[in-house]
């Protein structure tokens, strides 16, 4: 398939798990890439596979928390591609507490990155978008669904996410934007991987089962494939909507 040919596609969190899946799985469809991250070496990697897998693609060193460092980024990537068609708000960072115990400079952190992040680069990229009629796809989470444990702030940032992508899609379907999230669950990223550490020593590890996938972990790529479905044409008609990647998890 090369649903994105002829389409600029710019990836928060590009540098590493379902960002990186995702910047693959659309150099594979003929996308032309903004990918942007705070990891510089790790970024440009990522830019340079896909230019290798013959699309054209750039790196951006960009910290989606930083307003000015944002529309910088996205006035960068008009003048270099011209327009561009599909957001793909991927950056994210997670960090765990008890939830009365969640020190301020956390959730001001978590927040920053995951909710205001996603806010700024929504906000500095709609412009183009209305006027190509593209689309955002959001990382949203399970944990924007259901309770997770000792991940107070991620959890509240995940759940304002799939509260944008309902607001964004109502506001401007009538334009031609088009704005839906993916809800993912035990992916194999470094992420994930980090999560088990961070965990407060104490925690009681048999609430994990509840939002742990039914049969296994998975890794990013398939996370990635149902992006690129909801970014795509095939994806016409679904907007507001989320899709759980997640293994019956919450099934
Ligand atoms: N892995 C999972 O199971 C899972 C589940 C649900 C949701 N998610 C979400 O998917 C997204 C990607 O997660 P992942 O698992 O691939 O994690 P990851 O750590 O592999 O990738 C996240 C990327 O975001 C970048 N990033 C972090 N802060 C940034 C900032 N301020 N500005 C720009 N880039 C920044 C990191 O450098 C990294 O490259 C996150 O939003 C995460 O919350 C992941």
């Amino acid at each position: 398939m090369r649903r994105f040919e002829q389409k600029v596609v710019l990836v928060t969190g590009a540098a590493s798990g379902i960002g990186r899946a995702t910047v693959e799985r659309l150099a594979e469809e003929g996308a032309t890439l903004a990918c942007l991250d705070v990891q510089a070496d790790a970024v440009e990697e990522v830019a340079a596979a896909a230019r290798q897998a013959g699309v054209e693609a750039r790196a951006w060193v960009c910290d989606v928390a930083d307003q000015s460092d944002v529309a910088r980024v996205v006035g960068e990537v008009v003048e270099a591609f011209g327009r561009f068609d599909v957001l793909c708000n991927i950056a994210g960072i997670m960090r765990t507490s008890h939830s009365h115990e969640v020190p301020r400079e956390q959730w001001d952190l978590v927040i920053g990155v995951n909710l205001t992040g996603t806010f700024l680069v929504t906000e500095a990229c709609l412009p183009h978008l209305l006027e190509s009629r593209g689309n955002i796809v959001m990382a949203a989470s399970t944990s924007s669904l259901s309770g997770h444990p000792y991940m107070l702030a991620y959890a509240a940032s995940k759940g304002g996410i799939l509260s944008m992508t309902y607001t964004l899609a109502v506001e401007y379907a009538k334009r031609g934007l088009r704005v839906n999230a993916v809800a993912p669950g035990g992916i194999e990223t470094p992420l994930s991987a980090a999560t088990g550490a961070m965990l407060p020593p104490d925690s009681d590890w048999s609430l994990f089962g509840r939002i742990s996938p039914v049969d296994q972990n998975r890794g990013p790529d398939t996370v990635a494939s149902t992006i690129a479905f909801l970014a795509s044409d095939d994806a016409a008609h679904v907007n507001g909507e989320y899709v759980r990647v997640d293994g019956a998890t919450l099934a």
